[in-house]
């Protein structure tokens, strides 16, 4: 509210060509408490008005009033704004009391559909921990999508076809032991594919053995075929276990395969729209004009490949959802590749093509350079969190062995902190991968919000706070930090949606959390004097947003812990 007065006000005074959405996009928090609640940069301004940014600020700062701001002054090139803190206070309370759950939530998304690409892990593959990155980002973006009022469609797109399956056929008829892959399917499974590539290297015949056995899935082979099925059942078993324990659930699970029958209309499409060249036998879309390489549409056999089946599900995505937006949630290495979709989407005509979008992130390392099945370096992540479950247990033993649900808040509480330790990182970042980063407990993690959250829970029950009880007139110092960092929670939601950023959720948490924890430090919330409704009002509006914020995030907040 108060940015929207300055920066009407401001247009106001600036002329037409200074729109108030221009000017709200640049105002500031600034840095320091005592510089005041608001800032504008003036020298924004001095290209059009040829004056000094000081000469600016001073002349517009004493026109610029209102009952919300209480001083307003010019300093440096800045217009800094002080906010009359106790009208503030009872806004943003009576805002949380009345929303309540809906505190937070937007409706710029009503009507609009976004389709995710998410998780995404290949058959007969360990789940690494680049599909734990793209679930738990991809869960978040979803969860923030929903909360700004869009329809999703969480789509997993299991790596469930192309040569490799070959290849992993090949191995199984050389190696493979029926009672072992069905005791233990993706580690029996990974290991005679690690092998095989390991023995083709002495022995090359054996990568042609594995282009027969794809050619044979291909045409249908019975044997194959039950193979294949067999692998894939095995491996959703496995990741549906994952996907429990995370609390992630899907609207739609369909693999690469599902497109196999639907790639030659794909093909032929491009064929019309005269787009396929043969480059040494093969079929490719030229993208020179895009400075990129070609995109490959069907190798010299004959075979499709990734990218065929990509377009061909984007295609058939837009025929049922009609989505205003299509989120990849895919590591970066694999930018190209989606440029590449882009462009030939483009290319088609297709005008959803620019609401095609790749939100990449980074890898994750392990002592520095990239976790790689083939190699056999890959961390199992359903170890992760058995272990991250079991930590929780033996705190919770240590701390509280009469807790109710021991079993359900050591879940909420260990994939929790594994959740947080991904998402408090701008994804765009490599990550390099640290069981004991993951596993703490303490600091920058989950397992702390969540703590703040049971306390402030603790508190309400102490103070014995019913949601109307509340007159939320506060007005002491300590106060007013926490208010303001509760009050921008929906513009912190906006962004984290808007950038495809939840690591602004996880950050804002940590940061309201240590506002709360100072104030608790040093004010005797539970003191009978006449303003102790209000204070028990902060201490719910906390716990809300600590909450909600978790939420957004995947994460369970528990009651008691
Ligand atoms: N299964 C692929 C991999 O593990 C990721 C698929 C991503 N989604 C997509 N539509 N291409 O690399």
């Amino acid at each position: 509210m108060e940015k929207h007065v300055l920066a009407l006000q401001l247009s106001q005074l600036l002329g037409e060509e200074f729109s108030r959405e221009w000017v709200y996009s640049l105002i500031e928090t600034p840095k320091q408490e005592k510089m005041g609640d608001m800032a504008f940069p003036c020298f924004k301004l001095s290209p059009t008005f040829r004056k000094s940014p000081q000469d600016l600020a001073s002349e517009l700062a004493p026109r610029l009033k209102h009952d919300l701001f209480t001083r307003v002054q010019p300093t440096g090139g800045y217009i800094n704004i002080f906010l009359n803190q106790s009208l503030i206070a009872e806004h943003t309370l009576k805002k949380i009391l009345t929303e309540q759950e809906d505190y937070g939530k937007h409706s710029f998304g009503e009507g609009k559909t976004v389709v995710l690409d998410l998780s995404a892990p290949n058959i007969a593959k360990p789940f690494s921990m680049g599909h734990l990155r793209s679930t738990v980002i991809g869960n978040a973006l979803s969860n923030l999508a929903e909360n700004c009022g869009y329809e999703t469609v969480k789509i997993n797109y299991i790596g469930d076809y192309g040569t490799q399956f070959g290849k992993l056929l090949a191995a199984y008829k050389k190696w493979g032991d029926e009672e072992l892959i069905r005791s233990n399917p993706l580690a029996e499974l990974t290991k005679i594919y690690v092998k095989f590539h390991e023995e083709a290297k002495q022995d090359p015949s054996l990568i042609d053995e594995g282009r027969d056995w794809f050619k044979k899935l291909e045409q249908q082979h019975p044997e194959a075929l039950k193979l294949w099925k067999w692998f894939k059942d095995a491996s959703l078993e496995e990741f549906n276990k994952i996907y429990q324990l995370l609390g992630i659930e899907f609207d739609l699970t369909r693999g690469e395969a599902y497109y196999n029958d639907k790639m030659e209309a794909t093909v032929d499409l491009l064929k019309e729209h005269s787009l396929l060249s043969n480059s040494e036998g093969a079929e490719v879309v030229h993208l020179d004009e895009e400075g990129l390489p070609p995109c490959l549409i069907k190798k010299s056999d004959g075979t499709t490949i990734y990218a065929t089946r990509d377009l061909t599900a984007a295609i058939d995505r837009y025929q049922n959802y009609t989505f205003d937006q299509a989120l990849y949630i895919v590591g970066h290495e694999q930018s190209l590749h989606f440029e590449q979709i882009k462009h030939v989407l483009g290319k088609l005509n297709f005008p959803w093509a620019q609401d095609v979008k790749h939100i990449s992130f980074g890898m994750m390392l392990q002592d520095g350079s990239k976790m790689s099945t083939r190699r056999g370096k890959t961390i199992l992540l359903e170890k992760v969190l058995e272990e991250a479950i079991d930590r929780a247990k033996v705190n919770i033993e240590e701390k509280n062995p009469s807790l109710e649900n021991k079993e359900d808040v050591a879940r909420q509480v260990g994939v929790g902190a594994v959740i947080f330790h991904d998402l408090k990182h701008d994804r765009r970042n490599d990550v390099e991968f640290s069981l004991e980063d993951m596993l703490t407990f303490e600091g920058k993690t989950a397992p702390y919000l969540q703590y703040a959250y049971v306390r402030a829970q603790s508190i309400l029950n102490r103070g014995g706070f019913e949601i109307n009880s509340g007159t939320p007139a506060l007005n002491d110092e300590q106060a007013w930090l926490v208010i303001k960092q509760l009050r921008s929670f929906p513009e912190i939601v906006e962004k984290a949606y808007k950038e495809y950023d939840p690591s602004k959720i996880a950050k804002y948490l940590l940061d309201v959390a240590k506002g709360f924890n100072q104030y608790y430090a040093s004010v005797k919330i539970l003191n009978e004097d006449n303003h102790l409704d209000s204070r028990l009002t902060l201490v719910y509006s906390f716990s809300l947003v600590i909450r909600k914020g978790l939420e957004l995030l995947g994460i369970e907040a528990p009651k008691r812990m």
